[in-house]
């Protein structure tokens, strides 16, 4: 027995390679490196959905597809405005995901491609919808000039269109989550898959999945414990008591990966930049403080989620909003898997040891 399955070869993926050997992690063959620098998150969602990069043509009908796929149908509109104002960002999400599945079911012309491409439209209208409704009473316009997922998110939230590198931050955030191999949330949605359920069920399943914090919710987390202090000492002292304590750091560590997680290092270039153009003397050096004291004192490295806590807040996100970014981009990974999974299909469906009471009589009422 693998305890957390850890180990175990649980089915064959031709969508990204996570820390195998000379390859690092790549989606469909393209390092993470060359993808963050050189490419946009339509193409690469483009890339996980359709199997190649997109050329001009395709991209630029993709984005005009996208764009118009953000609009909420009303019904969905009114079940956003009963969820109260203090429900946690992911329940919204997995909610409004479960919901849209009523209103625009799968069916014939409605597969995984087109159901992918609608809730990378939608997801961000609906966070966004019910945010501006419970804080500000507004009932918003969820579509915008902006012709980039990431220019969508950012417009919505903050009212105005993003700088460009603000979006291109975002953009490459959107990139990086992308896609993870048979990460907990994506195994969760090929196990749905495998019954033979729907796309919806699947991808609520997976958004329930991430919002744990040993998963997506790690972001958050990785925030609150950086903005605890004020200074690289006093996080260091924290952080140390935190250890002896045997507590977890979230945003280190990873299951697969056993000395660096490629993502981080792409990120963390871009949560500095920030850092110095907002002009902060806390943040960042709270967290290298802390990446430096969890190097010696554990030798665990920062994931992903670790430096796109600090980037995140530079670019003006709530907190609670970290994990549901994570959505809007896993959503092309998770639905990649979901096309995977039904293509060779068979039940996922492994045993246990039994560790439970020998067989016994059965006790009657009466005798209890
Ligand atoms: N902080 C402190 N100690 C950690 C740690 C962390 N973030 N991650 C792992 N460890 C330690 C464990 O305490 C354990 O130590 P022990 O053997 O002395 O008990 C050892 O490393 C192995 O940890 P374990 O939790 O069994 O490893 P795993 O493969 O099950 O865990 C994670 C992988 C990602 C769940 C784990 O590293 C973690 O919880 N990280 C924090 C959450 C996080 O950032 N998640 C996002 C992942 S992308």
């Amino acid at each position: 027995m693998s305890a957390g399955l850890e180990g175990i070869v649980a089915g064959r993926t031709s969508l990204s390679t996570v820390g195998i050997e000379g390859c690092g992690l790549t989606y469909r063959g393209y390092s993470i490196e060359d993808l963050s620098e050189q490419a946009t998150f339509e193409e690469v969602a483009w890339l996980l959905l359709r199997g190649e990069l997109p050329n001009q043509t395709q991209l630029d009908q993709y984005r005009k597809t996208l764009c118009g796929l953000r609009r909420l149908p009303n019904e969905l509109k009114v079940i956003l405005e009963q969820i109260p104002g203090t429900s946690h960002p992911m329940d919204v999400l997995r909610t409004g995901c479960s919901a849209l599945g009523c209103m625009e079911p799968e069916g014939p012309g409605q597969g995984p491609l087109e159901l992918a491409d609608r809730l990378i439209g939608a997801f961000p209208s609906m966070l966004m919808y019910w945010h501006w409704f419970h804080t500000a009473g507004k009932r918003i316009e969820t579509d915008c000039d902006a012709n980039s997922v990431a220019g969508h998110i950012l417009s919505l939230l903050h009212g105005r269109a993003p700088t460009e590198i603000h979006e291109r931050v975002m953009d490459v955030a959107l990139i990086l989550y992308a896609e993870h191999e048979f990460n907990a949330s994506t195994f969760t949605a090929r196990v749905v898959t495998s019954t033979l359920s729907d796309f919806y069920s699947a991808i609520t399943a997976a958004i329930g999945t991430l919002r744990g914090p040993l998963h997506g919710g790690a972001n958050e987390a990785a925030f609150e414990l950086i903005d605890r202090y004020t200074t690289p000492d006093e996080a260091e002292q924290g952080v140390m008591e935190l250890l002896r304590k045997k507590a977890k750091i979230m945003g280190f560590g990873h299951r697969v990966y056993r000395s660096a997680d490629p993502r981080s290092d792409v990120i963390q270039v871009w949560a500095a930049q920030l850092a110095k153009a907002v002009g902060d003397t806390r943040l960042y050096p709270v967290s290298e403080r802390v990446e430096a004291v969890m190097r010696r004192e554990k030798r665990l490295f920062p994931n992903l989620d670790f430096y796109s806590a600090s980037a995140f807040h530079f670019l003006g996100i709530p907190t609670l909003f970290f994990t549901p970014l994570f959505v809007f981009s896993r959503i092309s990974g998770w639905a990649a898997h979901v096309i995977e999974q039904r293509t060779d299909n068979r039940l996922i469906r492994p045993t246990a040891d039994y560790v439970g009471p020998a067989p016994r009589p059965f006790l009657p009422l009466s005798n209890r």
